[in-house]
């Protein structure tokens, strides 16, 4: 049933025009309405699914439902942040983390997903003073993005704002561990004008590291606190 799932998660987030961003358009990237007919589709493939997998397995039905929307995602990574100290995805543990991949570079994708991650996380520590979220931005592009590179851009967002960047290997890894698809666009060796082409998601992970949601770009700043608010309610 995991495999299953997993499947209709993989199909949903490989349609890489969903989340995906071509920067280079300008515009406000590719999305159209026939994308959103198989967002809406898609979703509602899940829902038949899930609900005649609730009517099979009556018995069972709580744990496995549960178990059902909760793709293995994340996991473990190692990076290096705005110091140069190595961060890894131990040292947030404890606290919740919203986890953005991008690079620093995007003309305008990423500034408009990180001003709503910052919002959101306003949002959260004014209702709820306890609360523990951390925003983390992960470039995808190392070769430009430093230490320096990526601390001086969180700034501009919020505080509380956590960039890290490291080896192109490093960086590989944690994004496939994310699913993150991302490419460099006519990126000619010695040349520092090229774009990064990639997936606009924001992961939000648990105080043990588990993956708990994910939020497209079409989620604005106050649904995505509500979700988070509930969620960390519902965990209290
Ligand atoms: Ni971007």
């Amino acid at each position: 049933m995991k495999q299953r799932l997993s499947q209709v998660f993989w199909r949903f987030r490989d349609g890489r025009r969903l989340f995906s961003g071509s920067s280079s358009s300008g515009g406000g990237g590719p999305v159209s309405w026939p994308t959103v007919a198989l967002v809406a589709s898609v979703g509602a493939a899940a829902v038949v699914y899930m609900n005649v997998t609730k009517q099979k397995k009556k018995a069972e039905a709580a744990s496995k439902v549960e178990g059902f929307g909760k793709p293995m995602l994340g996991g473990p990574w190692a990076l290096v942040d705005s110091r140069g100290v190595p961060t890894s995805s131990e040292d947030f543990k404890g606290g919740y983390t919203l986890i953005y991949f991008g690079f620093t570079f995007c003309p305008d994708i990423c500034p408009t997903e990180l001003v709503k991650m910052s919002r959101v996380t306003t949002l959260i520590e004014q209702r709820n003073a306890k609360a523990k979220l951390t925003p983390i931005f992960i470039t995808l592009d190392p070769y430009r993005d430093s230490c320096a590179q990526v601390g001086a851009y969180v700034k501009d967002f919020h505080p509380k704002m956590v960039g890290l960047t490291g080896t192109p290997a490093q960086i590989g890894k944690a994004a496939k561990k994310f699913r993150v698809y991302f490419a460099e666009v006519d990126h000619e060796e010695g040349q520092d004008d090229y774009l990064v082409d990639h997936s606009i998601v924001m992961y939000l992970m648990g105080p043990d590291g588990e993956f708990i949601d994910f939020f497209t770009q079409f989620a604005t700043a106050n649904e995505v606190a509500d979700k988070i608010e509930k969620i960390m309610k519902s965990r209290e």
